[in-house]
């Protein structure tokens, strides 16, 4: 192998760059040469690679977003849409790809490795960490820390005129986030998809905290959540309890900001270890990290298979969430 090609796709993550970088310089290393895909499958359709070099990815492991920018594309997902696309990497002379993004990423990258011709290899890169096959997705620590900081001042000017709150953090169909956030900071409740809610329930245990002599309260709502989102939610219970509450919805600021150190080190980990992959003739694989150990998943396991909600946390959320 000669040339690989890299790229971003999806939503973007805070540690994407970092993962760029990582995979540019490992593969430099290599003797390899580097073309950075832009837009990401939208630029392998458009054949829109620019040759990466050492330079082109100094001073990003800091910043977030993604340099090589991103799209959501749906003609990768039909055959002429990904004939054309091997067709342009050939031409470019491309043999292995690295694809940085979440599921929808995979789902392609899944269907361009089986139509032969490129070997792909997949570095987890969403928020949301609903990707299986890695304890934790770049950018998913970063987020957490985000949310983690405006609800803690939130509570302050709840706190300050007895408020109850509804918070809303992303994760389109998974409560990692939420659950992460709330049990960090304190939330009195934490609701998420992968449980059912009973408003009545919320209403009653709000009242018990509220009879305890708690002046406010902050529910952490996953915005996948069944019952509704923070919007919904915050409806239901105002009828129900006939009190007064606010309505935060953090959305798209959780996706920016300069990505935490972990999340800067499991992008360079990750970056390192595609590289190494395609080097050592992986193809249809993602790298990932599991109990600290560099693990190598078949791209369909990654969105085929669920990733489970850490069942401690769970527990955790039951005694502390009150
Ligand atoms: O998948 C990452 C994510 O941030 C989800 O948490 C959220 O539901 C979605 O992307 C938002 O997508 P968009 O940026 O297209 O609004």
């Amino acid at each position: 192998m000669e040339k690989i090609g890299v790229l971003t796709s999806g939503g973007d993550a805070p540690g994407m760059n970092a993962a760029i970088r990582a995979v540019v310089r490992a593969a430099l290393a290599r003797g390899l040469h580097v073309v950075g895909i832009r837009r990401g499958y939208a630029g392998l359709l458009a054949k829109d690679m620019p040759r990466l070099g050492l330079k082109s990815v100094t001073n990003i492991v800091q910043r977030s977003g993604t340099v090589l920018e991103t799209r959501r594309c749906q003609e990768m997902y039909t055959p002429e849409g990904r004939a054309r696309a091997i067709e342009n990497l050939r031409e470019e002379g491309v043999e292995g790809l690295v694809a940085i993004g979440g599921d929808g990423t995979f789902r392609g990258a899944t269907l361009l490795a089986a139509e032969g011709g490129i070997k792909v290899v997949g570095i987890p890169g969403t928020i949301d960490n609903d990707i299986y096959g890695t304890d934790a997705t770049i950018g998913f620590d970063t987020a957490v820390n985000t949310a983690l900081e405006a609800i803690d001042k939130i509570r302050d000017t709840a706190e300050s005129l007895e408020r109850l709150f509804f918070v809303e953090v992303m994760g389109r169909t998974r409560g990692f986030i939420a659950l992460h956030v709330g049990v960090a900071g304190g939330a009195e409740q934490i609701l998420i998809p992968e449980s059912e809610e009973d408003v009545d329930e919320l209403c009653r245990s709000l009242e018990r905290s509220f009879g305890r002599g708690k002046r406010s309260a902050i529910v952490v709502v996953a915005e996948g959540d069944e019952a509704g989102g923070a919007i919904g939610i915050a409806r239901r219970v105002a009828s129900c309890l006939k009190t007064e509450s606010r309505v935060c919805i953090l959305g798209h600021v959780q996706r920016g900001g300069s990505p935490t150190a972990r999340d800067r080190i499991l992008a360079s980990k990750l970056g390192v270890a595609a590289v190494a992959a395609l080097a050592e003739g992986r193809d249809g694989c993602m790298v990932g990290e599991v109990e600290g150990r560099i693990v190598h998943t078949p791209l369909h396991e990654t969105w085929e298979k669920t990733k489970e909600l850490d069942p401690s946390l769970l527990d955790l959320m039951k005694v502390l969430a009150t």
